[in-house]
């Protein structure tokens, strides 16, 4: 299950160069924000993130995160809430290492939540590479500020599953709440619910972003899913503009999954404009109708997560979602009614005249901003900055900062 053979398209998974050889085991705990001291025994992902934190020893964890992700960085109300309050308060020892950390933290929490309300953007933020800004952003300031603070204060270890809890302190200080797992197959959400604390209170990384499978969007991560069919994935991207795509809306897939059998039914071989497919037709490229539509629909197959909706992006095709529960990647920095459609399975039998009804110029706008956010979803062989793998640690680094943990002898 889970493998999207329809399209001939084969869904790989979406890699992280530095964390391959974390997915080849079942599950992978990684640790978030970790103390600097005991880097010797764990591997730090990225040598440019410094933490300079020192400390020593213990308490206990909280993960009681009053603050919604969905409106994190919303700029009202305040992105990241009130200060989180700790569930647990068993002191043994004070862990002035994690004070201090989170102490750093909360400074982060604070500049973010007052870029957050600054509403010109000719704050003093210098950023040769890109500055965030306009409508494809639910608050570009808190998002850049929040950035910045990222790269300056976030730090990952790598290490086993096995050894988590048993070689190394930090699991059983926080429960498991600096901790996240990663995984895109439909294995991932089963496994964590196995090991204790993973599905409550760590962070988890999860394709398969469905809320109405235990998937909590204030705490686990949605990852886009990728599709690595080529062995130069950048050949797709890019598009003509709206003028030279003549189709409105293309699909092409198998029919599985709670959504398909509906969009086929009603629209597979019924009308020109509307190209769906459940086999594509010899001598057709894929990628080429996706970049001559105006529209690419991307319905849930047999998880709610589709390659997609990365691809549309890529062609530059604005996507039309089509799912339920489904918790779209980055939803916590980016507004996806900017540049994409959201169609419920209710109205799928008015999806011809829901996608006529977008005027030319509002869907100018909606394409130009697809690719704007193109960079957001670009994998990097080596990542570079605000691209999907920073994005996927700006994500969790939000989900992470919205903890506050406390030290248990
Ligand atoms: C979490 O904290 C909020 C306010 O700090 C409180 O209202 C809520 O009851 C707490 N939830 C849990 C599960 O402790
Ligand atoms: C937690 O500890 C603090 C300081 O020791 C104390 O003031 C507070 O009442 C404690 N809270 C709970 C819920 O036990
Ligand atoms: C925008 O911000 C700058 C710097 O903080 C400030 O000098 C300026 O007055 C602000 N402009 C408006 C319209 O708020
Ligand atoms: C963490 O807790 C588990 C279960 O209580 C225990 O078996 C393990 O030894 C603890 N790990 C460390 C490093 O103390
Ligand atoms: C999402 O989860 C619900 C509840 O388990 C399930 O009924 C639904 O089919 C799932 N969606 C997909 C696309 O798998």
């Amino acid at each position: 299950m889970g493998m999207d053979c329809s399209s001939s398209l084969r869904v790989v998974l979406v890699v992280f160069v530095p964390l391959l050889v974390l997915i080849v085991s079942s599950v992978v705990v990684v640790m978030v924000v970790s103390p600097g001291e005991s880097s010797s025994l764990l591997s730090p992902v990225m040598g440019f993130w410094s933490h300079k934190n020192r400390g020593r020893s213990i308490i206990h964890s909280s993960h009681n995160t009053s603050m919604a992700y969905e409106n994190a960085l919303s700029s009202s109300p305040p992105p990241l809430g009130p200060t989180p309050q700790p569930v647990m308060n068993i002191t043994r020892k004070v862990d002035y290492q994690l004070e201090r950390l989170e102490a750093e933290l909360k400074r982060s929490r604070i500049a973010i939540r007052e870029a957050a309300q600054q509403k010109n953007h000719t704050i003093h933020i210098e950023d040769e590479d890109y500055v965030p800004n306009g409508p494809i952003y639910r608050n570009a300031n808190a998002f850049h500020r929040s950035y910045l603070e990222m790269e300056k204060k976030f730090k990952i270890y790598i290490y086993p599953e096995d050894v988590v809890s048993r070689k190394y302190r930090y699991w059983n200080r926080s429960r498991g709440a600096d901790h996240f797992m990663l995984a895109c197959h439909d294995w991932g959400p089963h496994v964590s619910w196995a090991i204790p604390y993973l599905t409550k209170n760590s962070i988890r990384v999860l394709c398969n972003a469905n809320s109405s499978e235990r998937f909590n969007p204030s705490k686990d991560v949605s990852l886009p899913e990728i599709n690595l069919k080529t062995p130069d994935p950048y050949g797709i991207i890019g598009g003509p503009s709206p003028s030279h795509r003549p189709t409105l809306a293309f699909f092409a897939g198998g029919m599985h999954g709670p959504i398909r059998p509906g969009l086929l039914k009603h629209w597979k071989g019924k009308d020109d404009d509307m190209k769906v497919y459940e086999y594509l037709p010899k001598h057709v490229s894929y990628y080429d109708i996706m970049k001559k539509s105006k529209f690419c629909l991307c319905p849930s197959g047999y998880e709610v997560a589709s390659p997609r909706i990365v691809e549309a992006i890529y062609a530059e095709c604005v996507p039309v979602i089509i799912s339920d529960h489904y918790v779209l990647p980055f939803s916590d920095v980016l507004d996806w009614k900017a540049f994409s459609v959201e169609v419920s399975m209710a109205d799928i039998p008015n999806l011809k005249k829901i996608l006529m009804g977008i005027s030319q110029r509002q869907y100018i706008r909606m394409q130009r901003r697809v690719k704007l956010v193109q960079r957001h979803f670009v994998l990097n062989r080596s990542p570079k900055r605000y691209d999907v793998f920073h994005m996927i640690l700006h994500s969790i680094w939000l989900r992470r900062l919205n903890v506050q943990v406390f030290g248990e002898a």
